[in-house]
């Protein structure tokens, strides 16, 4: 990037990473939070005058002193062992990952983390588990992140007695469709339909919970099939999508919209934000479940129904764990996230830390592949994969509490480490 700018480009970057931020010339911090608490420029200029800025966010972690918030290492409750993985760059690799613990998979990109943590893994498991491959088979895939079926040579060689369930949480978008929103996804809106259902308007009319639903005929606006928008074909130009003129965005037939349910209909109710909706439905246990999740995963802001193609990368993937998060927690679940901190501003990522770290205290296992020293840092254990990439690659380096990885000699990422310990 120095050179591009020294050749006399100008470079623009959109970045998380306050190594990176330090370096520019120019800043432009845009926010103060998200969703329509953000879309202010609070700050333009150079990099040190955002110290000044108080209503920022990105000055408290560029500026501010880092907090380490230091905790012993948990005990292990056992290990999970796997042995003799064979797939991609991995050859007869051995590994041991502790049950009860956070723990962090680092290396450089290539080394070999997503091929032992996010494939082999989950093979392994659902092998031993006697259960089909749980990957989804969207055929619509990026090529580039299709998973080809290189097989997984290796075995689980004991530790599963505590494991009842494996938990993949990665950034694929949440269904490609706007018919799929965060109501639908997190089955939250199946409890709103119930509510509408049983009002007594609802049943006079004999309406059921299905005819509050914009996938299903009865209720939703002929004209769009629920979709709220329309496209428009227009001659040497792309089509454009515009607000449907029969039921003007709301996707319902009048007569749907004609019951409310504590004074909204169910098109205002899809309108709400997650914040305003935990004050709506406050009484209302089943809906408050996922609303209670979702908010405190830092998702306040977002609308119920907002398309599922509109949500950013990092926000789909924290609604998945947000849906994990709400289902009872028995502790004996074993959650895999392959760089669950992309696309996260340094505030979410200390939000997604709280949520991960609780389901380690209620006794899950929590193992996370993972580019951002800071989160490395809090992980009760670190396997380092590498030395290098490709071929290069495969091997594990180091594996031990963070303060040990930091004074590894053989580990690229040991530097990183020791210097985010201080
Ligand atoms: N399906 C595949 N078939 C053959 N080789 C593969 C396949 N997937 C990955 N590889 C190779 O295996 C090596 C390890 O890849 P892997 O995806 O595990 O890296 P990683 O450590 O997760 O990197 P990153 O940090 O970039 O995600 C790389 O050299 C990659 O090119
Ligand atoms: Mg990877």
């Amino acid at each position: 990037m120095r050179r591009l700018k020294v050749a006399g480009n100008s470079l623009f970057v959109v970045e998380h990473d306050t190594q990176t931020m330090r370096q520019a010339d120019w800043i432009v911090d845009v926010g103060p939070a998200a969703g329509e608490h953000g879309g202010r420029v609070l700050y333009s200029g150079p990099p040190d005058g955002l110290a000044g800025i108080s209503t920022s966010r990105t000055a408290a972690y560029l500026f501010g002193a880092p907090e380490r918030q230091q905790h012993a290492p948990r005990e292990p409750a056992g290990w999970l062992r796997l042995a003799h993985v064979s797939r991609n760059n991995l050859h007869c690799v051995d590994a041991e990952i502790p049950l009860g613990c956070f723990t962090a998979v680092t290396g450089v990109s290539g080394s070999g983390k997503s091929s032992l943590i996010s494939q082999a893994l989950p093979d392994l498991l659902n092998r031993h588990l006697g259960r089909a491959d749980d990957s989804d088979t969207d055929e619509e895939r990026d090529p580039l992140f299709a998973v080809t079926d290189a097989p997984t040579e290796g075995r689980i060689a004991g530790g599963m007695e505590t494991v009842r369930r494996l938990v993949r949480v990665d950034q694929k978008p949440i269904g490609r469709t706007p018919r799929s929103n965060l109501a639908t996804y997190t089955g939250l809106f199946d409890h709103v339909r119930k509510l509408f259902a049983a009002t007594p308007a609802a049943r006079k009319r004999r309406y059921t919970a299905g005819r509050f639903s914009f996938n299903v005929a009865q209720g939703r606006c002929p004209t769009c099939e629920g979709e709220g928008f329309v496209s428009v074909e227009l001659l040497f130009l792309p089509s454009v999508y515009a607000p449907c003129s029969a039921c003007h965005g709301t996707r319902y037939r009048p007569q749907t919209l004609e019951i409310t349910w504590q004074g909204r209909n169910i098109a205002e109710v899809l309108d709400l934000t997650v914040d305003a909706a935990c004050d709506f439905f406050a009484k209302e246990a089943p809906a408050m479940r996922a609303l209670t999740a979702l908010r405190d995963i830092g998702l306040g802001y977002l609308r119920l129904g907002q398309p599922a193609t509109e949500l950013s990368g990092g926000e789909a993937q924290r609604i998945k764990l947000a849906t994990e998060l709400q289902r009872a927690q028995r502790g004996d679940t074993l959650y895999v996230l392959d760089e669950p901190t992309n696309g996260l501003h340094s505030a979410d990522v200390d939000r997604l830390l709280v949520q991960l770290q609780a389901l380690v205290d209620a006794g899950n296992t929590v193992v996370v592949v993972e580019h951002d020293m800071r989160v490395v840092a809090q992980a009760d254990w670190v396997i380092d994969i590498g030395p290098g990439a490709g071929d290069e690659g495969g091997r594990i380096v180091a594996c031990g509490p963070p303060a040990i990885i930091a004074t590894s000699t053989a580990s690229v990422t040991a530097a990183y480490l020791a210097d985010e310990l201080g």
